[in-house]
């Protein structure tokens, strides 16, 4: 039987190369672009698995149209733009790429922590425009990291990352997760209590159902004067309209974010801002990142079309 498996993107690393290996056929779109649904719909059709991006919507419309899918291995560790209820009812796997990314993204999730505390986009503006003065006393105070609380809402892999890198900068960690984590260092506290006594808030949890918008206004308004809040998550585990209007009003220092609501159509009202640090979803980008979630996304394909069972199934 000849085996076809669909990327709905160019991957690094080759992932062609494993499948050939395995004497299964190989197909990856081409454009520098995401496929339309019907694009997609129309050359995944006759795939028995498919590599998906996180911005491909394999929603059940997309799902009941495939013929002979087996598998999705969608290339990220979040998957929330795929129906899981749907797949099921097919008989569909799908797989994450968890492990590999949370290294680079807790160091994404670390840099904005810094540029927010430190003005990395003023500092960087102003040499650009080449207003820079001269030395002094004042010029661009920050906050220092050094004995300031660390609240981190999630407390998975990439968040027990950004604990141990927060520690080797002295700071004190505190976090909320839907259970208490022993692996996890510091102190398991109430949601509300992490808002409003933390100096630095960074969010790590999936979107679902049951998150989006976790980080509602009300929650947002606890926050301090002088709080930082990053997000590597998903834009929409977090009210951003009102984050938005809390930075305008300057109620809180500053911000760092990789992710938005609604990505790529994000908040244009962000850039007017110069308290916030903007990434275009980067988390993982890394050479060495990207090259290891496409080969654990082939390598999932390729374990459950060969009969055995996927290596980082989405529990759903
Ligand atoms: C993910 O994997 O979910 C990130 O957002 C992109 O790497």
């Amino acid at each position: 039987m000849n085996l076809k498996v669909f990327a709905t993107y160019k991957l690094p690393g080759n992932p062609g190369a494993l499948f050939g290996k395995e004497g299964i056929s190989f197909s990856e779109n081409l454009l520098p672009r995401l496929l339309r649904t019907e694009e997609l719909i129309e050359q995944a059709a006759e795939a028995d698995g498919i590599i998906s991006l996180l911005g491909d919507k394999i929603d059940a419309d997309v799902i009941n149209k495939l013929k002979k899918c087996r598998v999705i291995a969608n290339y990220a560790v979040g998957f929330n733009n795929i129906d899981l209820n749907a797949a099921r009812e097919r008989g569909i796997t799908v797989t994450n790429t968890p492990d590999v990314l949370s290294a680079a993204t807790a160091e994404i999730a670390f840099l904005l922590i810094l540029a927010a505390a430190r003005n990395l986009n003023a500092g960087e503006k102003m040499m650009r425009n080449k207003v820079f003065l001269g030395w002094s006393p004042e010029l661009l105070l920050g906050y220092g990291l050094e004995g300031k609380t660390l609240g981190l809402v999630g407390a998975g892999r990439i968040a027990q990352k950004v604990a141990k890198m927060a520690l080797g900068f002295g700071m004190n960690i505190i976090y909320f997760s839907r259970s208490v984590k022993p692996e996890m260092p510091g102190r398991f506290v109430p949601l509300s209590e992490l808002m409003a006594t933390s100096d630095v808030i960074s969010l790590h949890i999936p979107l679902d159902e049951t998150t989006n918008n976790l980080i509602s206004a009300d929650l947002l308004d606890l926050m301090k004067p002088s709080a930082i809040f990053v997000n590597t998550a998903r834009g929409e585990v977090a009210d951003e309209k009102h984050l938005i209007a809390l930075l305008k009003k300057r109620k809180i220092y500053a911000a760092g974010l990789d992710v938005y609501t609604n990505e790529p159509n994000f908040n244009h009202a962000l850039t007017t801002l110069d308290n916030v640090v903007l990434l275009p979803h980067i988390g993982s980008a890394t050479f060495e990142t990207r090259t290891a979630m496409a080969h654990l996304a082939a390598n999932n394909v390729i374990s459950v079309l060969k009969g055995g069972e996927p290596i980082t199934p989405v529990a759903s």
